[in-house]
């Protein structure tokens, strides 16, 4: 832009002519210190722009924007948008000629965008999970009950093509690569249907040279605007892969660039750390693994009042905990079988919130290396599913020999209360679902810990709630 200006081209035509130059995807906004506008254009990547009382103003996605306005306008491809503090205008770059766009009214509910009474967003997205739970049960119930109507129908051809397919793909980043894996582990565990969970840029490298029309691929996200995502979409489209979504985000790229997209029913996730939109996907997966098996769905129902006697029954003791393990920047956090992806998001939700270094693995790799670093009073955290409880007890004895202070999550248990240092209780319930309720002490236990630490759990350093770039 630079060298057209300097050769006495107009700001406008200078982003024009570099738009011509640029290769690959993006989204820039650009002005001139002595100017009272900015400019705004994209390629491959989300763009939404707010038109609020007397200012406006430009994100990558949705929600960042509606806790300032609900008035938006979506720039397309191969269009710049110039904001003044008082309007819009859009613009074509092929011929610079002005394109008329009314902006579009988002009607859906403000709660989603206020704190309704909770010192953050993360902690009343934590507390939201039952209810999206249920809605989102609710309308996949839908989907058995009625398979010929409209977005139901969708579940069952993607059922169907599931069925028929050779290989199944999950595909994914950070929270949502963990959702997936979960979804891997109850088709093969439910239905013995093995899928294979991975993460969007390494399935880019690894897999999309390998794929073709007869295996289905399912493209998870939350916002459904991650460029990783986008960019393994792409690839398997180009090698003809059946590809299928899960979002968020009604709109979103994600949503649009699939046959179809299942959607998650949560509103509007605003806390960067991802807490109801990850159970919604995990429930999600269970549902379709029940249906890949041939079993009865309606069993899943429980999974809110549960969801809601957990959080209830374990949030006193997670902040104890919470308050107790606080100086330490080291943690672990281990599963095994179902819990195995339980922990890792644990310890995602850990480090990108407290600042601490956690790690999450599989309890057994333990002795393989981390063990060494186990000192006195060093937190581990173990995800016990009900029936591996033998194996947790012989990991959680191989660290507490060595001074560790063991915290297990999961069912009432003697043998467990014996062995372990603190033992936070979820309700009884089936392997997979316990699973699920064992995520939920992990992020109340990572939102104290970011509190007591005086960081921003909704707003975590260096970190955005959208990843639009490679
Ligand atoms: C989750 O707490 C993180 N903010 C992050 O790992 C996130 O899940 C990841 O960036 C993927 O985002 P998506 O689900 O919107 O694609």
């Amino acid at each position: 832009m630079e060298r057209y200006i300097n050769r006495g081209y107009e700001f406008i035509d200078a982003i024009r002519l570099a738009y011509g130059d640029l290769e690959g995807d993006y989204a820039f906004v650009i002005g001139h210190a002595d100017d009272d506008k900015l400019y705004a254009f994209k390629k491959g990547s989300g763009m939404v722009v707010g038109l609020g009382e007397g200012f406006t103003c430009v994100s990558s996605d949705l929600p960042s924007i509606l806790p300032l306005t609900r008035n938006v306008v979506r720039p397309q491809d191969g269009e710049i948008v110039t904001l003044w503090a008082d309007r819009v205008e859009l613009r074509s770059v092929k011929d610079g000629r002005l394109i008329k766009r009314e902006p579009e009214l988002i009607t859906e509910s403000m709660d989603a965008v206020q704190k309704g009474g909770y010192p953050h967003f993360m902690l009343k997205e934590i507390h939201e999970q039952p209810q999206v739970g249920r809605e989102l049960l609710h309308l996949l119930a839908g989907s058995s009950e009625a398979p010929s109507r409209g977005e139901t129908r969708g579940i069952q051809t993607l059922i169907d093509n599931m069925q028929r397919a050779r290989h199944l793909y999950f595909i994914a980043c950070g929270t949502s690569y963990h959702a997936a894996l979960a979804g891997s582990v109850y088709f093969a565990q439910l239905a013995g249907r093995p899928a294979i969970p991975v993460l969007a840029p390494q399935f880019i490298a690894q897999y999309a040279p390998a794929v073709g029309h007869e295996d289905v691929g399912i493209f998870v996200s939350q916002s459904g605007e991650t460029k990783d995502v986008l960019n393994a979409l792409e690839a398997a489209e180009a090698r003809g892969m059946d590809c299928y979504g899960l979002a968020n985000v009604v709109g979103s790229t994600l949503t649009k660039a699939t046959s179809f997209c299942l959607p998650l029913c949560c509103g509007y996730e605003i806390s960067v750390p991802a807490t109801k939109t990850f159970t919604n996907q995990v429930i999600t997966f269970l549902y379709l693994a029940y249906r890949m098996a041939g079993l009865d769905t309606r069993v899943l129902d429980a999974i809110p009042d549960l969801m809601e006697k957990t959080i209830e029954a374990v949030a006193p003791q997670v902040e104890q905990i919470a308050g107790e393990i606080n100086e330490w920047n080291d943690m672990y956090c281990l599963g095994y079988g179902a819990t195995y992806p339980i922990a890792l998001e644990g310890a995602l939700k850990l480090k990108e919130i407290t600042y601490a270094h956690c790690e999450g693995t599989l309890s057994t790799e333990f002795k393989h290396g981390p063990l060494s670093a186990v000192s006195k009073g060093f937190p581990i955290v173990f995800v016990a599913g009900p029936q591996d409880t033998p194996l947790i007890i012989s990991g959680i004895n191989e660290v507490k020999v060595r001074g560790a202070r063991a915290i297990a999550i999961g069912e009432e248990d003697a043998r467990l209360r014996a062995n372990a240092d603190d033992l936070i209780v979820i309700p009884k319930s089936d392997p997979q679902v316990n699973s699920l309720l064992a995520v939920l002490p992990l992020q109340l236990l990572s939102y104290h810990m970011s509190v007591m630490r005086g960081y921003d759990p909704d707003f975590p350093r260096n970190l955005s709630k959208t990843l639009t770039v490679d």
